[in-house]
């Protein structure tokens, strides 16, 4: 038989332990995540078609073929603490195939609160900021047909 006191005061120590949980290094606070939205619109100039298939390793979301301004759109739940979320896509258009990290949690937490938008370029895809445009390169290489590795997310600014 449990006492109601011992349960207030096992309720209360894990309030505290996640609110203590929340500052991380005393500064940035770290809310529990809400599934983030994210909008992959196709911004090739000259009106082209965009093939493209977003997945990570548990999760695919199929190809979808994006006219000028249209969006692939999916949902991502990103994790508690831990920033371990990793979701990449493939690009096709008449320049071939590019691969990008779409929705790196560690990279977009911070950008991306309900919602990530990303606008794909011939040049690299941009990520939409609060009043601002953060650009980056494609991924390098791929690995086993499935992963990205390289050093494909280093930006520029445009
Ligand atoms: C979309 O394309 C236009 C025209 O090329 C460009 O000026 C703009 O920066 C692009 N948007 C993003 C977010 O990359």
């Amino acid at each position: 038989m449990v006492s109601t006191s011992n349960i207030v005061l096992l309720v209360s120590l894990l309030l505290t332990i996640l609110v203590a949980l929340q500052f991380n290094e005393g500064q940035s606070f770290t809310p529990i995540p809400v599934p983030v939205k994210v909008y992959v619109t196709n911004n090739l100039t000259g009106n082209l078609q965009l093939g493209i298939e977003c997945k990570d390793k548990h999760q695919d979301f199929g190809y979808q073929i994006k006219h000028f301004r249209e969006s692939y759109i999916f949902t991502v739940h990103p994790t508690f603490l831990f920033p371990t979320k990793l979701f990449w896509c493939s690009f096709s258009w008449i320049n071939g195939a590019k691969y990008f990290n779409i929705y790196d949690q560690k990279r977009d937490e911070d950008d991306c609160d309900k919602e990530c938008r990303w606008e794909i370029n011939a040049y690299g895809p941009c990520k939409l900021k609060a009043g601002s445009i953060q650009c980056f390169q494609w991924n390098a290489n791929i690995v086993e047909g499935d992963m990205i590795t390289g050093e494909g997310n280093n930006n520029h600014n445009v």
